[in-house]
């Protein structure tokens, strides 16, 4: 049994990036599947940061980006590339914050309580294999210090994977079309 401990209010995000880092380097660590820890990730943070309403991974399978494990309401199945915050933050390869998701052009709308929206792209070994898509019912929540902890736990994350776990993205995109 994992004992898991939130971030305490007044705690600055640096820090408390640094716990979570370090509940998820335990969480993990052992364990190189990729959908028990893709799940036990997004728990986690769901669980230990402030403010969230949504949490989740979005896998690229071909040109569409396809909803994995998440924490909070059920949510849009697929994003095209370049589509919503996520489809952008994939497209770029690049950490997308969006402080007022009312002011992003093509924002995708799946849980009307969230204010504002960060997006991290999934780079293993610069294949991109997906986003995490993180929400929060309060304006303006996420910035630079968030997008910094958010990157290094998904590069934990990634760094837990045996390569040989890592899903067939190709296959799994001509299955999906066949
Ligand atoms: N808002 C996202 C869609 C995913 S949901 O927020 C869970 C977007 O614009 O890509």
């Amino acid at each position: 049994m994992n004992t898991i401990t939130s971030v305490a209010p007044g705690t600055s995000k640096a820090d408390g990036y640094k716990q979570v880092y370090s509940q998820l380097s335990e969480l993990i660590q052992g364990e190189s599947d990729f959908l028990a820890n893709a799940a036990n990730t997004v728990s986690l943070l769901f669980s230990t940061l402030p403010e969230l309403n949504w949490i989740g991974f979005y896998f690229l399978h071909g040109n569409e980006l396809v909803l994995g494990p998440f924490q909070g309401k059920p949510a849009c199945s697929r994003i095209p590339l370049g589509k919503g915050v996520c489809g952008a933050a994939a497209a770029k390869r690049e950490t997308v914050i969006v402080p007022d998701v009312n002011q992003f052009a093509g924002h995708i709308t799946c849980d009307t309580a969230s204010k504002s929206e960060v997006a991290v792209p999934l780079l293993n070994w610069g294949r991109l294999l997906g986003v995490l898509d993180v929400d929060s019912p309060v304006l303006n929540r996420f910035d630079e210090d968030d997008a910094e902890g958010l990157e290094s736990l998904m590069s934990l994350f990634l760094s837990s994977l045996a390569t040989n776990d890592l899903p067939d993205f190709e296959a799994l995109a001509s299955n999906a079309n066949a």
